[in-house]
């Protein structure tokens, strides 16, 4: 069967990262967050306090900066994690998940200088197809060839709700209200930037998951990736 690269995009809390994981798992595909890129890189600028507003500064911290992505230890996959992250060889799989950590992302991932670098090694990590990648601009501009393209949604009310149960769990004491103020800012700063908004590609499947689990929406996607496999072979077949 042919390798797929299937794009996952979606705003905050939508069950990108579930979801692709586990269709990565069920695929025997490679999974990659973007989005742990932009955290990583927008933890290092506030430890060095480097503004997030500084375009030249956070390019040439983007260009200085090696992360790297690895599977969760069975620990880390029991906590939640779906994937280690090292920031210039030091973990910070745990640090990156914080509002400050996401709200310093979003604000970084405006500047297009910043963006370049990034897709740039997106782009080279998922080069050889089999592979699930998800974010905010993966089929619209890191993979606007993917063969199977998904904009996953829920309601705010709901993606906020899972992402405080997250804290709760975690021990952040943070208020149901103020993870939904935190993702209602962070998704109207990535729809309204003029570099790579989040908007659904025209030729993405359109999933709400408001009232779905992760394991349906998995087999859903699953099937769509079967399917999409099945019509590159005909198309080869034709073409041979
Ligand atoms: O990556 P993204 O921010 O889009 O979401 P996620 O990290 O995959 O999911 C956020 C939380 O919602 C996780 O704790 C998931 O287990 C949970 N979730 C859920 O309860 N139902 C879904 N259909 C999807 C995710
Ligand atoms: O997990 P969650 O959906 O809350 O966020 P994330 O995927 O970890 O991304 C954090 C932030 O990075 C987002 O709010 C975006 O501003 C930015 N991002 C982006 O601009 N492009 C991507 N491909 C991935 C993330």
């Amino acid at each position: 069967m042919p390798k797929l690269t299937i794009a996952i995009d979606g705003p905050a809390g939508s069950g990108k990262s579930s979801l692709a994981r586990r269709v990565a798992q069920i695929l025997g595909y490679l999974y990659l967050d973007s989005g742990a890129m932009y955290r990583a890189l927008a933890l290092k600028a506030l430890r060095g306090g480097v503004a997030l507003d500084n375009a030249a500064a956070l390019q040439e911290l983007a260009r200085n900066t090696h992360i790297e992505l690895k599977p969760p230890t069975p620990e880390q996959e029991a906590a939640g994690y779906k994937n280690r992250v090292f920031l210039d060889a030091a973990e910070v799989t745990h640090e990156i998940r914080t509002e400050e950590v996401a709200r310093a992302a979003s604000q970084l991932a405006t500047i297009a200088e910043v963006r370049h670098v990034l897709v740039a090694e997106q782009q080279r990590a998922g080069a050889g197809g089999g592979v699930v990648m998800e974010g905010r601009d993966i089929g619209t501009v890191v993979f606007p060839r993917a063969e199977l393209k998904i904009f996953l949604d829920a309601s705010a009310e709901v993606r906020a709700e899972r992402r405080w149960k997250e804290h709760q769990e975690k021990g952040d004491r943070l208020t149901l209200e103020e993870v939904l103020e935190e993702v209602r800012q962070r998704d109207k700063r990535d729809r309204e930037r003029k570099v790579s908004p989040l908007v659904r590609a025209a030729d993405a499947v359109l999933v709400d998951n408001t009232a779905m689990d992760v394991e349906e929406t998995a087999r859903l996607v699953v099937m769509l990736a079967r399917e999409r496999e099945k019509e590159l072979v005909k198309a080869v077949g034709r073409e041979a």
